[in-house]
C-alpha cells in the first residue's frame, strides 16, 4: 500500500519549481497547484481595476470576491479568473512586475493560503511557491527548497519566454530576478525561507530529468 502524501516545492523565482512540480506532479497521478499563479491571477485582476498595489485592504478585499480556478490539461495547468480563461495573460510583463508586491500584503496572503490549504487538504498534491512548506503545507511528508544561480534562472526564463513569444534580454531577466527575490525574501509576511524540515537541491547544474529523479526517489520513500 503506498501512502498519498503532501509535497510542498518552494524557492526563488524561476528556480524550475513548476516545471519539476508539473513532472512530479503527472508521474504519480496527483494534483498540481502553482500557487503563484494564483498571486498573478489577482494581479492581474487589480491591474484590469486600477487598484493600487500598496492598497491592501482593496486588494484583499477584491480577492475574497474573486474566484480562482486551476484546472489541469494536456498542455498544462490552465488558470480560470472569475471563470474567464487568463492563463497566458498572468505571465506579462505587467503582471511580474507588480506581483511581488500584491504578494507582500499579510492579510491578502491570508486569505491566499486559506485557499491553498483547502486544495491541498486530500492530500495526493503537489503545490509549489515561497511559502508552501512554512505556511500552507506545515506537515508536508516532503519538503523541497529549489534554487538555482541568477544566471541560470535567467537563462531558464529567457528560453522560457522565446517559446511563448515575449521578448526579453538575459540582462533585464537577470535584474528582475534580483529584484523579485530581493522582495519576496525581505517582506515581513512570510518571506521566501527555507523550511526547517526541507530538502534543499541546488538545479544550477541538475537537467529537469536529474531534479525529478532526486524528488521522486524521495517522495516514494514518504509513500511507502
Ligand atoms: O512563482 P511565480 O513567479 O509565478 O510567483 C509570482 C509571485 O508570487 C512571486 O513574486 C512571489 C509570489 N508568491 C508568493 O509570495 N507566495 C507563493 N506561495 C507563490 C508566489
Amino acid at each position: 500500500m503506498t501512502k498519498q502524501i503532501q509535497i510542498a516545492i518552494d524557492g526563488p523565482a524561476a528556480a524550475g519549481k513548476s516545471t519539476i512540480a508539473k513532472k512530479a506532479a503527472e508521474l504519480l497521478g496527483y494534483t498540481y497547484v502553482d500557487t503563484g499563479a494564483m498571486y498573478r491571477a489577482i494581479t492581474y485582476k487589480a491591474i484590469k481595476s486600477n487598484i493600487d498595489m500598496q492598497d491592501e485592504d482593496k486588494l484583499t478585499n477584491l480577492l475574497k470576491e474573486t474566484s480562482i480556478e486551476l484546472k489541469p490539461s494536456p498542455e498544462g495547468q490552465r488558470v480560470f479568473l472569475d471563470n474567464q480563461e487568463v492563463t497566458e495573460e498572468i505571465r506579462s510583463k505587467e503582471v511580474t512586475a507588480s506581483v511581488s508586491l500584491v504578494a507582500a500584503h499579510a492579510e491578502l496572503r491570508e486569505e491566499m493560503v486559506r485557499r491553498q490549504v483547502e486544495m491541498g487538504k486530500n492530500g495526493s498534491v503537489v503545490m509549489d511557491g515561497r511559502d508552501i512548506g512554512t505556511s500552507v503545507l506545515t506537515n508536508a511528508e516532503l519538503k523541497i527548497f529549489m534554487s538555482a544561480s541568477v544566471e541560470e534562472r535567467a537563462k531558464r526564463r529567457l528560453s522560457e519566454n522565446k517559446k511563448r513569444g515575449i521578448h526579453s534580454s538575459l540582462e533585464e531577466l537577470m535584474y528582475d530576478i534580483e529584484l523579485r527575490d530581493k522582495l519576496d525574501s525581505e517582506r515581513e509576511a512570510s518571506p521566501l525561507v527555507q523550511a526547517e524540515d526541507a530538502i534543499f537541491i541546488d538545479t544550477t547544474s541538475l537537467t529537469i530529468d536529474e531534479v525529478s529523479e532526486k524528488i521522486m526517489k524521495l517522495a516514494k520513500e514518504r509513500m511507502a
